[in-house]
């Protein structure tokens, strides 16, 4: 997907026409591309869309639901779904919702939001708060919710306009259930071009988001390897063979994984953070169990790291004549790949945030070591993940996710779900006029 050619003639006429509340029919057009986005942030902050909103949002926070438990979210979800007169698929991946509006035909593009809550207390006293005991959307998922039920609401008000298909994607378990991972083994990327996610975000402004191309969030992963050797005397370790040792050995030779063979530009870990063998003074166990974890930023460079620390501890332990045997799914922990912004969903959402909110308000995000089980998603299809900031100075600070003091500023919601509605479709009628472009460009080459 190229980026868009903005019409600047056409721009202004189209926002001259929308000022003066003359909304040009249809809604989404192409020639009014660049004027999309103000329409939809414009659409989302009127009070029905708004208020909708919010008390889907409160209705959620009241209600928190685990991974892979979000039954009464997504029956919720599935009601507003049932108001709106759009279609879906349930259940995916246990509670996982899919809608679809549209043509119901190629092309397709999707939104996304997940749906659960954390296993910790909320602090927050307010009107509003969880009233289960011990469960909290303290990551904002409930906001994510609302978001892309209020964006569903605006495009399928203009479902007609559409050349091709929106897809809302209501995902359980994010919060290392890997829900994502899920439901894409479900099948619901067949045929799907790009998909679209989003988090709120406490360390920007409202009216900003942060972004950056290529890889935004580590991949990460965790092994656990059992070294055997033969248990005996420890004062004839001529009899033996030490797992003690070898399992020393390697967990300083996994070290140098990191400092020697890693660009140092090039960020990443090896933590070795568990070390189990032996009960007594005088007994040279048969075995030794370790296990850790690991992350990194490229997928080349995860893939890289995943191979070596196998081969290092399958090697070392050889060294001193034992065999080892690694899992890289211990305690069916998953493996959560980096997650990587696709560079011309990145031209996308560009042009698209630019016109809403201006290029000034587009800021570029550190890269950091958290993970997203977005991550499955874009491993499969260009995907495209991105943070709306919600802090208002004036409304005092937000503490980050996952505190139990977290508090979501409302007024972000109809940021999101603008940024939702405009990037979705923009992308399906622009999709279109890539078409003639490209077979125009092959005829020149003839
Ligand atoms: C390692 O594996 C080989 C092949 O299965 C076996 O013959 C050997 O006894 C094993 N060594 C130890 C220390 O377990
Ligand atoms: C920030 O909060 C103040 C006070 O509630 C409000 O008047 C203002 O509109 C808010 N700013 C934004 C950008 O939402
Ligand atoms: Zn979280
Ligand atoms: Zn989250």
């Amino acid at each position: 997907m190229g980026s868009f050619k903005w019409v600047p003639l056409l721009l202004n006429l189209c926002m001259l026409l929308s000022s003066k509340l003359i909304l040009s029919d249809p809604f989404l057009n192409k020639q009014g591309l660049a004027d999309i986005p103000s329409k939809f942030l414009n659409l989302a902050k009127r009070p029905e869309i708004h208020e909708y909103m919010v008390n889907i949002r409160r209705a959620l926070h009241e209600n928190p639901e685990l991974g892979f438990e979000e039954f009464d979210t997504s029956k919720l979800i599935r009601n507003e779904l049932d108001k709106m007169g759009i279609p879906y698929k349930y259940p995916i991946a246990v509670t996982g919702v899919v809608g679809y509006i549209g043509s119901g035909n190629p092309p397709f593009v999707a939104i996304r939001a997940d749906m659960d809550a954390l296993s910790m207390q909320e602090a927050v006293e307010w009107e509003h708060k969880s009233r289960v005991p011990g469960k909290m959307h303290a990551c904002g998922h409930d906001a994510h919710v609302a978001m892309l039920l209020g964006a569903a609401k605006m495009l399928q008000e203009h479902r007609n306009d559409l050349e091709g298909t929106i897809m809302l994607v209501f995902q359980p378990a994010e919060e290392g259930g890997g829900g994502a991972k899920k439901m894409r083994d479900a099948g619901i990327l067949a045929n799907v071009d790009a998909i679209f996610g989003l988090h709120v975000s406490t360390l920007f402004p409202i009216g900003v988001v942060a972004t950056r191309p290529g890889p935004v969030l580590a991949g990460s992963g965790f092994f656990e390897a059992i070294i055997s050797g033969k248990g005996g005397h420890a004062a004839i370790p001529q009899h033996t063979i030490d797992p003690i040792l070898a399992s020393s050995n390697i967990i300083v030779s996994l070290q140098h994984l990191v400092s020697r063979e890693a660009d140092p530009l090039d960020s990443q870990v090896v933590t070795v953070a568990k070390f189990q063998g032996g009960h007594a003074f005088n007994v040279i166990p048969d075995s030794v169990t370790i296990g850790g974890t690991f992350r990194a930023f490229s997928k080349e460079s995860f893939i890289q790291l995943k191979q070596r620390i196998e081969e290092v501890i399958t090697l070392q332990a050889g060294v001193q004549r034992c065999n080892a045997t690694i899992n890289f799914d211990p305690d069916e922990k998953l493996f959560y790949p980096v997650t990587v912004n696709d560079k011309d969903l990145h031209e996308h959402f560009q042009n698209v945030a630019g016109h809403m909110l201006g290029k000034e308000n587009i800021k570029e995000v550190t890269p950091t070591m958290g993970s997203e089980d977005f991550s499955f998603f874009t491993e499969t299809i260009p995907g495209y993940f991105y943070f709306v900031g919600m802090v208002n100075e004036t409304q005092g600070r937000l503490e980050s996710g996952h505190s139990p003091y977290f508090r979501v500023n409302e007024d972000v919601l109809p940021y999101g779900a603008a940024l939702h509605a405009s990037l979705a479709s923009t992308y399906l009628l622009d999709y279109h006029s890539q078409m003639p472009k490209q077979k125009a460009s092959f005829h020149d080459e003839l």
